[in-house]
């Protein structure tokens, strides 16, 4: 699939049917998470991939905006590590989310991404899921077959860029 197509149409997704996603659409999603870029390329990430529904389940009643997590058949849990990258721990594991979404959804594979780090939802599932002490728990994604379509909306070109200086509309 065309890079901007997948960038175009991809929608966050929060219904899902039961079918399993299988080891190597897993595996190819997490492949493209490995290949994002990050600062001095310390890839200061780790994923947890939890398919056990009672850990899903457990992570959906953490979150009061994640619930669809029991239905998902898998979800991604991505963690920054600060012993590989102080400063770019909590910035650079959402390079690897964003390959992640574009990946699964050419793969025909829905996702939706949920926010975790700095939140009451960050020790929750440290202990859910038995992350040590030393990671942060950046957020997690649910990923499965979507039972839903969605449309979306983002702020016209016009009013999110300037040329040259800020504010200068003309090009
Ligand atoms: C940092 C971050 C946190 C998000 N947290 C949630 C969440 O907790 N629950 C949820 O349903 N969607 C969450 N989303 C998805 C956004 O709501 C969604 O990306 C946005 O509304 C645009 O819709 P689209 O992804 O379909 O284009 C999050 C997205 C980001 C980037």
């Amino acid at each position: 699939m065309d890079v901007i197509k997948a960038i175009r149409e991809r929608r966050s997704i929060r219904k899902y049917k039961s079918k399993e996603v299988s080891e190597e659409s897993l595996s190819i999603i997490l492949q493209a998470g490995r290949w994002a870029p990050s600062s001095a390329n310390k890839q200061p990430w780790h994923f947890i991939v939890v398919r056990d529904p009672n850990l899903r389940g457990r992570l959906a009643d953490a979150h009061a905006h994640g619930r669809f997590m029991k239905e998902s058949p898998a979800v991604i849990v991505v963690l920054g590590d600060p012993q590989k990258d102080p400063r770019y721990c909590l910035a650079d594991p959402h390079n690897a989310v964003q390959n992640m979404l574009l990946a699964a959804y050419n793969l025909g594979i829905s996702t939706c991404w949920m926010g975790v780090r700095d939140t009451a939802i960050e020790p929750a599932f440290r202990k859910i899921l038995k992350i040590p002490d030393e990671l942060r728990v950046i957020c997690s994604v649910a990923v499965g077959y979507g039972d839903e379509e969605r449309t979306s909306s983002r702020y016209p070109l016009d009013e999110i860029v300037s040329w040259e200086t800020f504010g200068n509309k003309s090009k």
